[in-house]
């Protein structure tokens, strides 16, 4: 069931394995607070899942900010919108009694993901991206030391140009993140492979 009592309706699994760090489920255009449970779930048996619904509708569809036309950001409220996510973020750990999660986001989703690794390094300790882009076009430089990053990027991906997947992971590779980038022979939709290598680096210490 979706619980609407924080700031952000939601979806939360309380963990029934111990030793595994939180998911943050980040959906992509049009899904919501239920699409990724199934992904995290195999991504990271027995992990907790905390997994917001995005506040902006568009053409009735659920995003976590909102774009000027595909791929061009409204980044004054991609800004905004990354502070209220680590404002949710905040909430649910002291609510649910969790440590930092990991993001685990596909398209919107990662792209909000990427914003706040960028704005609120903090508020994650590490993030998987599936089919991210540069979410800023003046990126701040924060200390990402520490910090994990897998990014899979999809080689025939009609919306986020390699380029652009090649500049995210220089990125945060620049400001100290260990990033793990690969590109599968796939579009902008998941394949198997996302989540055999998603499994496989949330398994790795
Ligand atoms: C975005 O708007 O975040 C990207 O274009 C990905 C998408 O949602 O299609």
């Amino acid at each position: 069931m979706s619980a609407t009592t924080l700031s952000f309706t939601h979806r939360f699994l309380p963990p029934t394995a111990p030793g595994r760090p939180p998911l943050l489920l980040l959906h992509g255009t049009g899904g919501d607070e239920n699409d990724l449970i199934p992904l995290g779930q195999a991504a990271a048996p027995g992990a907790a899942l905390l997994s917001p619904r995005g506040q902006v509708l568009e053409a009735g569809m659920p995003r976590f900010f909102r774009r000027l036309a595909e791929g061009v950001f409204d980044e004054a409220d991609l800004r905004r919108r990354a502070d209220d996510l680590a404002g949710f973020i905040a909430e649910a750990r002291e609510a649910y009694g969790l440590p930092a999660p990991v993001a685990l986001g596909f398209s919107n989703g990662a792209n909000i993901a990427a914003a706040l690794l960028l704005l609120h390094p903090q508020a994650l300790a590490g993030a998987a991206l599936l089919r991210a882009m540069v979410p800023l076009r003046a990126p701040p430089r924060p200390d990402l030391a520490g910090r994990r990053v897998l990014l899979l990027s999809g080689a025939m991906d009609p919306i986020v140009p390699a380029e652009n997947g090649q500049r995210l992971a220089a990125l945060l590779q620049g400001a100290g993140a260990d990033v793990d980038h690969r590109t599968l022979p796939t579009g902008h939709g998941l394949s198997q492979a996302d989540l055999t290598l998603v499994r496989g680096w949330l398994a790795a210490p």
